[in-house]
């Protein structure tokens, strides 16, 4: 298992926990989250939610955990493309999911989908409640990275899948290099100006240089007891698909 440094906190002069400060910074930036991650990943991060849903919808689960949900849009897109499913969203962050909520009030996905306010690494259900699971660019802000996976492990029934998105490195010249430039000074600079958060948007490329991601992302999905069922890099590597079944 590789021991080295995995994480990082999002704001490096201000005190409290990574939890504490990851809650901080999405309330912060809530109100502009959708904006500049649409802007940012010239709305790849669409189509990458969708993939995601592709691969939930080919195991037709009954009930969904959408972990670290935010502002809802895979909850809600996955709602929309499963229709029997009932889906929980649970976040850290109320702001997020403030906007989550206005998203569904008064549509008929109100009655399909629950936001509810929580943390990943002490979920508030019982053993084997969900069929599936899915994490979309969430694991990454996870304090205890191991311990988030083990909870999302024990509410899944044994055969549910976990489906997880989230950023990976290119390793192939030139793409390491012109995304490495992009991550480090476009996007920083961007995200900076826009939602006028810079720690936010810094924190984004030095929080995916640490992560783990193919090979020992999948480790660390198996020591939670899942195990590994198929992992899609996307657009050479930026971001990866990781789908794992409950043993
Ligand atoms: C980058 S956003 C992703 C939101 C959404 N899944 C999406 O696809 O846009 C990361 C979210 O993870 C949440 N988060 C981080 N750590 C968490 C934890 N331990 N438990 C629950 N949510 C967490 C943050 O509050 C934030 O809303």
């Amino acid at each position: 298992m590789n021991q080295k440094k995995i994480s990082v906190k999002p704001f490096e002069n201000r005190p409290g926990s990574k939890k504490e400060q990851v809650r901080q910074m999405f309330d912060e930036i809530s109100p502009r989250y959708d904006f500049l991650n649409h802007l940012l990943s010239a709305n790849f991060d669409k189509l990458w939610r969708r993939k995601v849903v592709e691969i939930l919808k080919s195991h037709q689960p009954e009930r969904v955990l959408d972990v670290a949900t935010g502002t809802g849009d895979l909850a809600v897109l996955t709602a929309k493309k499963l229709p029997d499913a009932q889906i929980t969203g649970l976040d850290l962050s109320p702001k997020m999911l403030e906007v989550a909520k206005k998203k569904i009030k008064n549509t008929e996905l109100e009655h399909r989908i629950k936001f509810i306010e929580g943390d990943a690494e002490n979920l508030p259900f019982e053993e084997a409640h969900f069929e599936a699971a899915t994490v979309a660019f969430g694991v990454r802000n996870f304090q205890d990275l191991d311990k988030g996976l083990k909870e999302i492990s024990r509410v899944l029934k044994p055969g549910g899948v976990l489906v997880v998105l989230e950023f990976s490195n290119p390793e192939k010249f030139p793409f390491k290099q012109l995304y490495g430039f992009y991550s480090k000074k476009i996007l920083p600079l961007l995200g900076s100006l826009i939602s006028g958060n810079k720690d936010a948007y810094t924190y984004l490329p030095r929080s995916v240089e640490v992560f783990p991601y193919g090979k020992d992302f999948e480790e660390r999905l198996e020591k939670a007891g899942l195990q590994p069922l198929q992992t899609h890099r996307l657009m050479f590597g930026i971001a990866s698909i990781y789908t794992a079944q409950k043993k």
